[in-house]
């Protein structure tokens, strides 16, 4: 649909529904309905979602659905995978899906054969990783490659950190990868310390090549590299990911050693592309495709299953219920694995640069709140931080849980402790405990009010049976589809991030002030200004 979803009688629909259902609490959805557990799941490829803990019914589902139809979300997909321009800010096609696509399949896309593209640089990738870790490529001195250190930020960094993190049981040739992103000196130099330059082979990622961060910290990476083996290293111990071959031959990159990618690829939608090569060789090519096949599992399910009974439009569906009807701001996600660590801060791009816009597509201003607040740590860890918030605090905060059957390897039975925890706690969120329930337990009246647990905090489960690259990504796919599904109920733009432009620009015009011996310039607000003058006094 084009125009305000939130004036057709589908979002009417739900709001009156909204009314009836929002003094229900889960235990009475529960009691009324004996079934609920049973129906309420839906299996895509190796994933399995439990949905029956969310303040919602068959009805709620059916009119989510009828708001997705009207939105027109089936000829988005069909349009998005067909390769039109749906980034319309920057008139460009919207293809990650292409990036694991079938070697045999063909998509065409002004003009080009984009499965093909994706298949020659993933074989130039493959082959490069195994030359690294089969040690026939070596460093300047002879030596082979010990240590890849993966130079670049947002979605040149944020995805590849996260699955190294979550593949590091299989990391198997003896190559450890670092990532460096941030400007900050303590971030390359902690990174540097203890490396040895004729081990070490940098991998510049940037998809513009131009960002101040990478291009910043790769200099210095190549300083501290020149200094100890000399310039001719560098072809030996830098290699680049970009789609601006121009700027990275400018930095001293041979192209030869130049993985590339498109700009149909948002950045934070490319780690399943050549953004992922620090991965590759830490995991191997094998394992990368093992990946890959993964995330195109999720896409066939997201391209064909009903919408009623498809993990990722269900999922996006409950959370636009939750944000526009409801007024939840936030979304925490909570990996049961301590490997999927960096997931929720890899979502918080994905999900926040994507959807965190106040107009739509066509320029108009949204009227409801858009883009979800993602945030969360590992369980149990979690537990014993936040959790209290969620169970007793007066906000709602539905929460994505993610659990996994079987562990790599297991102690004393901690890994069944890990899910036991997982359990119960979407179960105390869920019903909570009751003041009566307290009473009765012999806890003095005046304690009583203390230990109620409220209880009706929505959840969702997905269980899963081992974190494998498969299910990576399975998993990271069906978040990629949450956030199309919920951009485009909400008409928004989801693949632009003009709002991160403006204080990168500003940055550059602050910093010569910050160095210079002349009294500062006046800057639009006195209070930069003033910090400007702080700063300095305190640099002296
Ligand atoms: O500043 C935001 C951003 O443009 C992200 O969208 C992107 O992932 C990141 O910067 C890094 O950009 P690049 O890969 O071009 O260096």
């Amino acid at each position: 649909m084009n125009g305000d979803i939130s004036q057709s009688q589908e979002w009417a629909a739900l709001g009156k529904h909204h009314e009836e259902l929002a003094g229900k609490q889960l235990r009475e959805l529960f009691a009324e309905d004996p079934g609920r557990a049973g129906r309420m799941t839906v299996s895509a490829g190796d994933l399995y979602l439990d949905y029956a803990k969310h303040r919602a019914t068959q009805e709620t589902i059916d009119l989510l659905v009828a708001l997705a139809e009207r939105a027109g979300l089936r000829e988005r997909v069909g349009a998005m995978f067909g390769g039109q321009h749906i980034n319309v800010s920057e008139d460009r096609a919207v293809l990650h899906v292409a990036l694991r696509m079938r070697k045999n399949a063909e998509l065409v896309v002004d003009g080009q054969d984009v499965v093909a593209d994706v298949h020659a640089v993933l074989d130039k990738m493959s082959a490069f990783s195994d030359r690294v870790r089969s040690k026939e490529w070596k460093g300047a001195t002879g030596q082979p490659i010990r240590t890849v250190v993966n130079i670049g930020i947002g979605g040149s960094d944020l995805g590849p950190a996260m699955a190294y993190e979550a593949l590091r049981d299989y990391v198997d040739a003896g190559i450890e990868a670092r990532f460096v992103s941030n400007i900050d000196p303590a971030d390359i130099l902690g990174n540097l310390r203890g490396l040895d330059p004729a081990t070490t082979l940098f991998v510049v990622a940037s998809k513009t090549f131009t960002t101040l961060e990478t291009l910043t910290n790769a200099r210095v990476a190549r300083r501290w590299l020149v200094e100890a083996l000399g310039e001719e290293a560098v072809s030996k111990h830098f290699v680049a990911v970009s789609t601006n071959a121009e700027k990275v031959a400018e930095f001293g990159i041979d192209t030869d050693n130049m993985f590339g990618f498109w700009d149909w690829v948002g950045g934070r939608y490319s780690y399943d592309g050549a953004i992922g090569l620090s991965l590759m060789i830490a995991v191997g090519p094998e394992r990368f495709r093992e990946m890959l096949a993964g995330f195109h599992a999720m896409d066939q399910h997201f391209r064909t299953a009903p919408f009623n009974a498809n993990m990722p439009v269900l999922m996006a569906l409950l959370g636009i219920w939750y944000t526009d009807f409801f007024g939840a701001e936030t979304r925490a996600v909570l990996p049961y694995s301590q490997r999927l660590h960096r997931f929720p801060a890899y979502l918080q791009q994905l999900t926040m640069e994507s959807n965190g816009k106040s107009v739509r597509a066509d320029g108009t201003p949204v009227t409801v709140p858009t883009g979800e607040i993602f945030w969360g740590e590992p369980g149990t860890n979690g537990q014993h931080a936040f959790y209290q918030l969620l169970h007793q605090g007066t906000r709602l905060v539905p929460a994505d849980f993610i659990g996994f059957a079987e562990p790599f390897e297991d102690r004393e039975g901690m890994h069944d402790q890990l899910t036991a925890n997982l359990l119960a706690q979407t179960s105390a969120l869920a019903f909570g405990k009751t003041a009566e329930e307290i009473a009765a337990e012999g806890t003095p009246p005046e304690i009583v009010p203390h230990k109620v647990m409220p209880g009706n905090r929505p959840t969702s489960t997905i269980l899963v049976t081992k974190l494998t690259p498969s299910t990576l990504g399975q998993l990271v796919a069906l978040y990629e589809h949450i956030v199309f599904v919920e951009g485009t109920i909400w008409g928004v733009d989801s693949f632009d991030q003009w709002g991160v432009e403006l204080g990168k620009k500003m940055a550059l015009d602050v910093a010569p002030a910050l160095t210079s011996e002349e009294p500062p310039q006046t800057f639009p607000d006195s209070s930069t200004e003033q910090l400007v003058r702080r700063y300095r006094e305190l640099r002296g």
